[in-house]
C-alpha cells in the first residue's frame, strides 16, 4: 500500500503538531510526504503533476490544521483544480478504489466537538464534505485521525500524538461510519 500524505499548513514554521507529524512520518519508509505550501509558494498548482502523484498511490491522506471548520485555502484550491471531470470522476474516473483519509489538528477540545459542546457538531460531522468527496469519486473513506486541544502543548503530548498518528496510518481501514 503506497500512501501519499498531502500536508497543507500555511505556517509550517510556526506549527507544533503538524510539524511533529511530518517529522514522524519522515522517519518511516512507506509514505510520500507532499507539502502543498512548500511546493507551491505562489499557489500555482501543477495539475498534471498532482494527478500523476495521486495515480501512483493507493491511499491519500489529507493532513491539515482545522481552519474555520474547513481546510486551509490552498487545499480547497487543490480540490477545485485537481479533481476534474474525466479524471477524478465520470466514466474514466481514475480514483475509483483508492482510499482517502484526513488527519487534523484542532484548537477545540474533544468535548467541544459534540452536540452539547461549544463547536456544536462532532468532527465526523464536520468532515462530511471530505467523506462526500471520497464517495463522489468512488474512493473509500477512512476513519479520521485527530489531535484536539492544540494549545495544550507538552513534549509528552506532542511525542504521543506523533506515535499515535503513525500507528493510526499503519492500522486504519475503511470502516462503517456513523
Ligand atoms: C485562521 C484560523 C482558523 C482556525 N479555525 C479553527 C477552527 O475552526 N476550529 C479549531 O478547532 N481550531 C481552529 N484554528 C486553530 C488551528 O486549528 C490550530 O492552531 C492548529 O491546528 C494547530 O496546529 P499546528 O501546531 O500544526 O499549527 C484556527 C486557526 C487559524 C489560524
Amino acid at each position: 500500500m503506497k500512501t501519499l500524505v498531502i500536508v497543507t499548513h500555511p505556517n509550517m514554521e510556526g506549527s507544533t503538531w503538524n510539524k511533529a507529524w511530518v517529522k514522524a512520518l519522515q522517519d518511516q519508509t512507506d509514505y510520500t510526504i507532499h507539502e502543498l505550501y512548500k511546493t507551491y509558494p505562489d499557489e500555482n498548482i501543477d495539475v498534471a503533476k498532482e494527478q500523476k502523484l495521486m495515480e501512483s498511490h493507493d491511499r491519500i491522506i489529507f493532513q491539515y490544521p482545522f481552519y474555520w471548520y474547513s481546510t486551509p485555502p490552498l487545499l480547497k484550491k487543490w480540490f477545485d483544480n485537481v479533481l476534474l471531470y474525466g479524471w477524478a470522476y465520470g466514466p474514466e474516473g481514475k480514483l475509483a478504489g483508492k482510499e482517502i483519509g484526513v488527519a487534523i489538528s484542532t484548537y477545540g477540545t474533544k468535548e467541544s466537538y459534540s452536540k452539547s459542546g461549544s463547536n456544536r457538531f462532532t468532527l465526523e460531522e464536520m468532515l462530511r464534505p471530505v467523506e462526500a468527496l471520497a464517495h463522489f469519486i468512488s474512493a473509500s473513506y477512512l476513519p479520521h485521525f485527530a489531535l484536539n486541544d492544540t494549545s495544550n502543548v507538552t513534549d509528552e503530548r506532542v511525542a504521543k500524538s506523533a506515535q499515535d498518528y503513525v500507528q493510526h496510518l499503519k492500522t486504519v481501514k475503511p470502516g462503517v461510519l456513523v
